[in-house]
C-alpha cells in the first residue's frame, strides 16, 4: 500500500448495556430452545438496551473507555469515524454526538454504514486519514443496537442479535502496524440480510399500506451462512498477501461473531487452532458492526491478547460486505 505515514493502535475499548437476556428468557417469547441456540449459534445470552439507553450512549461508553486506555486527552483526536446501521437518528450522526459527549472539540465526525463489516471500512477509512497525512489520531468505534430492529416473534432472528459498542483509537506512528485492509461489497446480495427503512423507501403516501411493510431485519440465514464461511478465509488470505505475510504468521484471529459454527469452519479451513480464535459470541451474541473491537477489547482485557502479536481482525454482513485488517498490538493499558 503506497501510504508514506504509517499507522497503530493505541487504544482498545467497549461498552455494553446491562441488561442481560438469556436463552431460557427467549424460551418464553418464541418456540425455541436453550440448546437449539447453543448448538447452531454458540450463544448463550447477549445484552439488550433499554427504553432510555441509545446506539450513541454505548458508542460514548466504548469511546471513553479507548480513551482511557490509550491515556490521551479527547482533545487530540481529529477524526471520529462510526461504523453503525442503527443510528439514533438519520441526522445528526452518532460520530457528532461522541464528539459533542467526549470533547473531542477538533475532531471532524461522520457515519459509516456497512453492516458488521463496519469497523473494517472504520479502520481503512481511518488508515487512509493518518496514511496521507491529514490526521493524526483517530478514533473508530462499532455500535449496533439491533433489539430495535428485530421481531420479537420470530425465532429465526430474534435469537441472534445483541446490543453492544467497541472502539479503536489509531495514531500515525514511524512504525506502521496497520499492514493491510481488504475491503469487498456485493449488492446484488442486499436483499438476504436486510432492515428496510420503510418511511423512506416506501411513504405513507405511497400505494402500499404501511402496515404491510416490515421494519424489522429479515435474513435468509442458510445463503448468509455459506457466503460467509467462503467470506472469511478470503478475505484473509487476501489482506495477509496484501500485507507480505502468510497465514501461519497471524497470532489471533478476531472474526465477527456471528456463529461459533461460521468461525469454527472458517479457521479450520485456514489451519488456526482454537487457542489462537478469540471468541465472545457465547456471552454477547451478533452486536454487528461492534463485535470485533468488543472481542478484541475482551481479549486484551483477560489477557489472551497481550502485545506484540499479528492479529487478523474479518467481518462479514449486510450489503453484502465483507472484509479483513492485518495488524499488530503493541499497545499497552495505561490504566495498569
Ligand atoms: O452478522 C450477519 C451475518 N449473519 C450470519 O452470519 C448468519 C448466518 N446464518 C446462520 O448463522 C445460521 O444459518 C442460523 C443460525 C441463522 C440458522 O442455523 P441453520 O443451521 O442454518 O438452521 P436453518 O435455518 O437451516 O433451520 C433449521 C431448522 C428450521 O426448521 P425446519 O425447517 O428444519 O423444520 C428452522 O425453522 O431450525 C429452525 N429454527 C429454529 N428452531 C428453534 C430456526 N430458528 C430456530 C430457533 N429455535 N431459534
Amino acid at each position: 500500500m503506497n501510504l508514506s505515514i504509517g499507522a497503530r493502535l493505541i487504544g482498545v475499548g467497549a461498552c455494553v448495556p446491562d441488561s442481560v437476556v438469556t436463552n431460557t428468557d427467549l424460551e418464553k417469547l418464541v418456540d425455541t430452545s436453550d440448546e437449539w441456540i447453543r448448538t447452531r449459534t454458540g450463544i448463550r445470552e447477549r445484552r439488550v438496551v433499554k427504553d432510555n439507553e441509545t446506539a450513541s450512549g454505548l458508542a460514548i461508553g466504548a469511546a471513553k473507555d479507548a480513551i482511557a486506555f490509550a491515556g490521551i486527552d479527547p482533545a487530540i483526536i481529529d477524526l471520529i469515524v462510526v461504523a453503525t446501521s442503527t443510528p439514533d437518528n438519520l441526522y445528526p450522526s452518532t460520530a457528532c454526538l461522541v464528539q459533542a459527549d467526549i470533547g473531542a472539540t477538533r475532531a471532524a465526525a461522520f457515519d459509516l454504514e456497512a453492516a458488521c463489516t463496519g469497523i473494517i471500512y472504520a479502520l481503512a477509512v481511518g488508515q487512509q486519514f493518518i496514511g496521507s497525512g491529514t490526521f493524526k489520531t483517530v478514533l473508530v468505534i462499532g455500535v449496533d443496537i439491533h433489539s430495535r430492529f428485530l421481531d420479537w416473534e420470530d425465532r429465526n432472528t430474534c435469537v441472534l442479535f445483541g446490543d453492544g459498542a467497541g472502539a479503536f483509537i489509531m495514531q500515525a506512528s514511524e512504525e506502521n502496524e496497520i499492514l493491510s485492509t481488504y475491503l469487498r461489497a456485493d449488492g446484488t446480495g442486499g436483499h438476504l440480510l436486510c432492515i428496510p427503512n420503510s418511511n423512506v423507501a416506501f411513504p405513507h403516501a405511497g400505494t402500499t399500506p404501511p402496515k404491510a411493510i416490515s421494519r424489522f431485519l429479515s435474513m435468509n440465514g442458510r445463503v448468509v451462512y455459506e457466503f460467509a464461511i467462503k467470506a472469511v478465509p478470503e478475505a484473509i488470505e487476501a489482506a495477509c498477501a496484501r500485507a507480505g505475510i502468510q497465514v501461519r504468521d497471524i497470532d489471533f484471529l478476531v472474526p465477527h461473531q456471528a456463529n461459533q459454527r461460521i468461525i469454527k469452519a472458517a479457521a479450520e479451513r485456514l489451519g488456526f487452532p482454537p487457542e489462537q480464535i478469540v471468541t465472545n459470541i457465547d456471552q454477547y451474541g451478533n452486536t454487528s458492526a461492534a463485535s470485533i473491537p468488543l472481542a478484541f477489547s475482551d481479549a486484551v482485557k483477560r489477557g489472551q491478547i497481550k502485545g506484540p502479536v499479528t492479529c487478523a481482525l474479518v467481518g462479514f454482513g449486510g450489503g453484502l460486505t465483507w472484509g479483513s485488517a492485518i495488524l499488530k498490538w503493541t499497545a499497552k493499558d495505561s490504566r495498569t
